[in-house]
């Protein structure tokens, strides 16, 4: 309203202007127009009466003319007559005829004399009959009805402007609302990003809006492009880049993690509680983060003793020893777990999110658990919040309804949802009974991260498809219910150099080491393959490729070993436990068919094995096998890379893992193709150091540059960046809502 009031005033200033400048110039017009008609009257009075008059003035019988002039004045605008005779003598008159009108000062035609009592309008004609000219007849007017109409029209006038103004004041506030209500709406939809990604039909139309978005996305765009490049200059991807990144970027903010598995497990055995390190991805990704960042890790706790270990508040600082950050957590029941993490976690989403050619098994009691426990665990962010705008990293599959469940009571969050496993297409997604649940759910989120651009558009396509939504390929941004959800790719790494690496021996006596353990002589060539025991990691195919390389290459039979490291994963779900059996029974019947005394083709490695072991494999090996079917990321094959400082040794790495896109100097292969898998493990055995130094130096330099620090430090700029713009955007909001 004030901006409105800040056009009407000088409006009514400026007709209120007009109007006083118009009303003398409407007066004068009125009294030029009325004389102009009074003259025309005069004029025909005294033709009409010229005839008559002129023989009663030659008679000079003034009682007939005194009748004649008296019927005249009966029109009451003709106020007086007067007749003159030619020497300017007044010879006869009407009673109203007043002493200023005179003879003498008359002049031939129309003058207009003002009086005390009005104005009067005195016209003077000349009469004339067949003998001459008789006198002059004057005819005197009253005006006093131009002056009331001149009031008149001067009031009309007044009352024109009037209208005028108040009519268009109103249409300036009609207007002005109107448009105001684009703006706002407008600038709410900027505020919500919206405008950012593209033009909205109502920006389109509302042109006065077009400035502001334009220079906000350039501005926006601005800090962006500075952001990546110092992004993308910043070489030593270290924990203190990484602080610094919190510091310069998230100042102050707290960083709250959610994964259902927990980086540190706490077992009892044989009467003392052991600190167990889980074989998981996620952790191996996020712990080095989280002692670099402090903030506090919720997760599922799983271990037999990790109720003996926590506070009242169910945390604990961990790492054991060297306490960095707060480790929060939530306690599931049997039914709860059997329902949420084996049920639709691990039976159902898992195997339709890996092309593995296991059937995805969907139990509605196993969606509602699933449901509750991520209610439970979004009450446990609630809880551990010291803010209402904490940055909040959601990891994995385990939690697809948590975004929106946090949103919902943390609206101000930041929340980046990382998908730890493949995102497959449509179709393949489709066939989920909740699958609009849980794309909402994950659109709840502000980033949804994905290892690869492939999984990233798998998911924008699949977003499409089901859900009602708004989707921005060129930026990658999906917009829903009126809230963002950015989908970027961040191909998830290792810490470099790994910390597991400071406490091995020299690559020498890792082989020494581990060819004791297992009785081998010093010369035998070692492969090895490391993995949880699960279907998707390819271990069948591996094992059937050692035996088809024994098959192809004899000279290899009782020279080569191949060390499986499996670790017992998901142990109560029946798949899993087939899938053991399968691998144990392979592992059988090769080293049953290649086996000697004492030789063992392969050795099956199936318990749990700590970082520090499974580096000294790694270290001790010629080469190491990734065969996954489908993998996000797979972490064993950039392990294997950062745990040879010596650079020798040889990759061998499925084509359907993320890996592979990042390491081609690995020799990449397809595991379904047997032979091939068998070939590369004979070209591995016999490569050349200098071809494996090459190959290994080229691996290790990309991995040194793009580490866990970088995985985590872009994605922390991308939510500083998400903040910054809604910041932004808020305080613009806020300076144009109207009073
Ligand atoms: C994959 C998943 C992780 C999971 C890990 C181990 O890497 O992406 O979320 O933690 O497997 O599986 P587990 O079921 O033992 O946690």
């Amino acid at each position: 309203m004030r901006y409105s009031l800040r056009f009407i005033i000088p409006l009514v200033i400026v007709l209120a202007a007009v109007a006083y400048g118009i009303i003398p110039l409407v007066d004068q017009l009125t009294l030029k127009w009325f004389s102009r008609d009074i003259d025309i009257r005069a004029q025909l009075i005294a033709t009409t009466i010229e005839d008559p008059l002129a023989p009663l003035i030659r008679a000079k019988d003034k009682t007939k003319i005194a009748a004649l002039f008296g019927r005249v004045t009966q029109d009451e605008r003709l106020f007086a007559l007067g007749l003159c005779d030619v020497a300017g003598a007044l010879l006869y008159k009407t009673p109203s005829f007043t002493g200023p009108v005179g003879c003498k000062s008359l002049e031939h035609g129309s003058t207009i004399m003002e009086l005390p009592e009005g104005a009067l309008h005195v016209t003077a004609y000349t009469l004339r009959d067949e003998a001459g000219v008789l006198g002059e007849l004057v005819l005197v007017h009253d005006m006093s009805f131009v002056q009331r109409r001149s009031a008149d029209t001067k009031r009309y006038v007044f009352y024109l402007f009037a209208g005028l103004g108040v009519l268009i004041s109103f249409i300036t506030v009609l207007i002005a609302q109107v448009s105001w209500r684009g703006w706002v709406s407008g600038l709410r939809a900027l505020s919500k990003g919206e405008g950012l990604i593209r033009p909205l039909s109502h920006f389109a139309t509302s042109p006065e809006l077009k400035p502001i978005v334009k220079d906000l996305r350039e501005l926006i765009r601005d800090i962006e492009t500075d952001r990546r490049a110092r992004d993308e200059d910043r070489i030593g991807w270290t924990p203190e880049a990484l602080k610094e990144i919190l510091h310069s970027e998230l100042a102050g903010e707290e960083v709250l993690v959610v994964s259902n598995r927990e980086p540190y497990i706490h077992v009892r055995r044989a009467g003392k509680i052991e600190v167990q390190l889980p074989a998981s991805g996620v952790v191996t990704a996020l712990e080095p983060i989280m002692r670099a960042c402090s903030g506090t890790w919720i997760a599922h706790g799983g271990g037999n003793a990790d109720r003996d270990v926590v506070d009242k508040h169910d945390r604990i600082q961990v790492p054991p020893g060297e306490p960095a950050y707060s480790l929060r957590r939530v306690w599931l029941s049997k039914e709860e777990e059997d329902g949420y993490y084996y049920g639709f976690s691990n039976e159902g989403l898992w195997p339709l999110c890996h092309i593995a050619h296991v059937r995805p098994i969907f139990r509605s009691a196993d969606w509602q658990h699933y449901v509750a426990v991520n209610k439970k665990f979004a009450d446990a962010v609630v809880q551990e919040a010291k803010s209402d705008d904490p940055v909040v990293l959601v990891q994995d599959y385990h939690f697809a309804l948590l975004p929106k469940m946090i949103r919902e009571r943390l609206p101000n969050a930041t929340i980046i949802t990382f998908w730890h496993i493949p995102w497959p297409n449509p179709e393949a997604f489709g066939i989920c009974p909740w699958r609009e649940e849980l794309l909402a759910g994950l659109l709840g989120s502000s980033i949804i991260g994905f290892h690869t651009r492939f999984h990233c558009n798998n998911f924008v396509d699949t977003v499409d498809r089901f859900l009602e939504c708004r989707v921005d390929r060129e930026t990658s941004t999906l917009s829903y219910h009126g809230a963002l959800t950015a989908v970027n790719h961040y191909p998830i790494s290792i810490e470099w150099p790994s910390r597991w690496l400071a406490q091995q021996q020299p690559v020498a006596e890792c082989r020494v080491a581990i060819r004791k353990r297992h009785a081998m002589p010093p010369e035998r060539r070692i492969g090895v393959g490391v993995d949880r025991l699960d279907y998707t990691k390819g271990i069948l195919e591996r094992l059937l490729a050692v035996e088809r390389l024994l098959e192809m290459e004899s000279r290899w039979v009782g020279k080569f070993t191949f060390v499986q490291i499996g670790a017992p994963t998901r142990s109560s779900i029946e798949q899993y436990q087939r899938f053991e059996a399968d691998v144990r029974a392979v592992a059988q019947r090769i080293n049953h068919r290649f086996g000697s005394d004492g030789y063992e083709p392969i050795r099956l490695l199936i318990e749990h094995h700590d970082p520090a072991q499974v580096y000294e494999y790694y270290r001790g090996a010629d080469f190491c096998c990734v065969t996954s079917l489908h993998d996000g990321m797979n972490l064993v094959a950039k392990e294997f890379v950062s745990a040879r400082d010596d650079e020798r040794g040889v990759l061998i790495l499925s084509q359907f893992t993320g890996a592979a896109r990042e390491l081609p100097e690995a020799l990449i292969v397809n595991p379904y193709n047997v032979d091939q898998c068998a070939a590369a493990m004979n070209l591995a055995l016999d490569m050349d150091e200098m071809e494996q130094r090459d190959r290994m130096r080229s691996m290790r330099g990309l991995l040194q540059e793009f580490n866990i620090y970088r995985w985590a430090g872009r994605m922390l700029i991308d939510a500083a960046r998400m903040r910054q713009r809604n910041r932004l955007v808020q305080r613009l909001r806020d300076s144009t809502t109207p009073e």
